[in-house]
């Protein structure tokens, strides 16, 4: 995979990279391996394993696409901390030693891949998706359903997740509790819930209300810290146990399923504008 930018001509910096190699079928354990290459400003973490990849020891592994913080797949631990390698600038850490490991709280697949099927399971097991009785609407493409400026703001930011993981990495209750459903899985079920076009909130409010749910995280906010897509994880999950207590104390509260918008008034052309051709195929 060609990621290496073409660098600039200017001063260039020795970092040191200390990256962690692991295959499972072949090494007993994961051990570390050093590499000197020159950086220079503008380069990324994730343009610094390709140059080592491409130029130092191609047996090294590691998964990135976009190049540009919104595939969600180059997450990595950076000197401690749960980053997307795309988004890291080598500089930028004022450091001359630059320390990458897998995410932690996920299986390594080899060196600073992990395996994200489980992550995908808890994500599925929310229904992360619209549900509403009028499910004919929905696959019609012409028919639209009013939302307010408000009503959007209600789950816009929970929408902004690119499924990266690095909250998930960084949450101590996934890491005590494999069964955790993990802030990504929790906080879509609230940005679902929270939408007024769907009507699935007592469906996923059974899958989160349990010791493995909402009510495992303690709130301590490591994964907000580190989204880097300013979605607010602890804040979501803190507003599902709103919704479960309201519950809990009679007080359902109310929700106004968005309706269909009215048909579009025909569109009457102006006087004087040429026909478009005809289709060509
Ligand atoms: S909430 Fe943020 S950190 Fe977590 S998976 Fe989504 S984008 Fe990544
Ligand atoms: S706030 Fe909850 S979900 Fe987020 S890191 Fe802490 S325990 Fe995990
Ligand atoms: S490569 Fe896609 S987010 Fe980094």
């Amino acid at each position: 995979m060609a990621v290496t930018k073409v660098v600039e001509k200017e001063k260039e910096v020795t970092i040191t990279f200390r990256i962690q190699r692991y295959m499972p079928e072949k090494d007993e354990k994961p051990y570390f391996k050093e590499y000197k290459i020159p950086i220079t400003r503008g380069m990324t973490i994730l343009d610094a394993i390709a140059y080592i990849q491409e130029r130092v020891d191609n047996t090294l592994s590691f998964r990135a696409s976009c190049r540009m913080g919104i595939c969600g797949s180059c997450g990595l631990l950076v000197n401690g901390i749960p980053r997307l390698a795309c988004q890291t600038q080598v500089l930028q850490l004022n450091t001359t030693v630059v320390e990458l490991r897998p995410l932690p709280n996920f299986p390594i697949v080899k060196d600073l891949i992990v395996d994200f099927t489980g992550f995908f399971e808890k994500h599925r097991s929310i229904k992360p998706y619209i549900i509403r009785p009028d499910v004919s609407d929905l696959s019609d493409l012409d028919k639209e359903y009013i939302q307010s400026p408000e009503e959007h703001l209600m789950y816009l930011q929970f929408s902004y997740c690119i499924k990266c993981g690095l909250c998930y990495s960084a949450c101590p209750t996934t890491y005590t509790d494999e069964l955790f459903l993990g802030p990504q899985a929790l906080t879509q079920a609230y940005r679902y819930s929270a939408d007024t076009r769907d009507n699935g909130i007592e469906e996923r409010l059974l899958i989160v209300d349990n010791p493995h749910g909402c009510w495992r995280c303690h709130f301590a906010g490591a994964c907000t810290m580190v989204c880097p897509r300013g979605v607010d994880p602890a804040l979501a999950i803190q507003l599902l146990k709103k919704e479960i207590a309201a519950r809990r104390f009679g007080a359902k509260p109310r929700r106004e399923l968005a309706k269909l918008a009215p048909p579009p008034k025909e569109a009457k052309p102006r006087p004087n504008i040429p026909k478009p051709p005809p289709p060509s195929v």
